[in-house]
C-alpha cells in the first residue's frame, strides 16, 4: 500500500487545527505542507509560524515541500518548526548536494522535487543520497490543477533507475492525484501519493483519504 499525504494547502486555513485533527484521525500517513515564496512559484502559501502551528497539533510526520529559491537558507528553521521530511527543488538549487547534506544534518529525511519539464535522468548522481524523490505531476504553485499524463512514464523511468542502482528511496507524486490515477501510479512505482483538492473538496475528507489508501493496496 502507498503512503497517503493530504496536502494542507487545500485545507481551510481558518480552521487548520480542525483539519489537522481530521488528518490525525484518518488513515493518512503524512501531512504534506506546501511552502511557496512567490518567486520560484507564482503564489505565496504559508511559512514558518504556520508550519510550527501545524506541528503543534499533528500526530503524523510533517512532509515539508519547499517551493522557494535558495531553500538552503531556511532548512534549519523548517526543521525547528517541526518538519520531519524536507523536499527541495532541483530547479531552485545551484548546489543541490549541499542542500541535501544540510537536510540530513538536521536529522530530517531528505527529498528532491522535480518539475514536469525536468527529466528524472538529471538525478542520477544525487539518487544515492536521497530518502525520497517527489515528481510534480502539475506545475507547482496551486492546488486543483489537472494531472499531467506524461508523469506515468517518469515514474516508470525513475523506478527503473532505482531498481538498477539497487537503491531504496521512495517516489512521491504531487498534483492532481485522485482515485482515477492512484492505482496506475502505484503500479508504475509510486510509494507516496500527495493529494489536496481530491481530499478536501470531498464531502467527507476522512473517507476520501480512506478510499485513496484502499485503491493503492
Ligand atoms: C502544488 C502543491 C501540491 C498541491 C496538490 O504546487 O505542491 O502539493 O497542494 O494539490 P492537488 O492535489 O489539488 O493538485
Ligand atoms: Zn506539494
Amino acid at each position: 500500500m502507498a503512503l497517503i499525504a493530504p496536502s494542507i494547502l487545500s485545507a481551510d486555513f481558518a480552521n487548520l487545527q480542525r483539519d489537522v485533527e481530521m488528518i490525525n484521525r484518518s488513515e493518512a500517513d503524512l501531512i504534506h505542507v506546501d511552502v511557496m515564496d512567490g518567486r520560484f512559484v507564482p503564489n505565496i502559501s504559508l511559512g514558518l509560524p504556520v508550519c510550527a502551528a501545524i506541528a503543534r497539533h499533528a500526530t503524523k510526520p510533517l512532509d515539508v515541500h519547499l517551493m522557494m529559491i535558495e531553500p538552503e537558507k531556511y532548512i534549519r528553521e523548517f526543521r525547528k518548526a517541526g518538519a520531519d521530511r524536507i523536499t527541495i527543488h532541483i530547479e531552485a538549487c545551484a548546489n543541490l548536494h549541499s542542500g541535501i547534506m544540510l537536510i540530513k544534518e538536521t536529522g530530517a529525511l531528505a527529498g528532491v522535487a522535480v518539475n514536469p519539464h525536468t527529466p528524472v535522468e538529471l538525478l542520477v548522481d544525487i539518487l544515492p543520497d536521497l530518502d525520497t524523490v517527489l515528481l510534480m505531476s502539475v506545475n507547482p504553485g496551486f492546488g486543483g490543477q489537472q494531472f499531467i499524463g506524461r508523469t506515468y512514464s517518469k515514474v516508470k523511468r525513475l523506478a527503473e533507475m532505482r531498481e538498477s542502482a539497487g537503491l531504496d528511496f521512495t517516489i512521491g507524486i504531487d498534483g492532481g492525484v485522485s482515485l482515477s490515477n492512484a492505482p496506475a501510479l502505484v503500479a508504475a512505482g509510486a510509494d507516496v501519493l500527495i493529494a489536496g483538492s481530491f481530499i478536501f473538496n470531498a464531502p467527507s475528507p476522512e473517507q476520501a483519504i480512506s478510499e485513496l489508501k484502499k485503491t493503492t493496496g
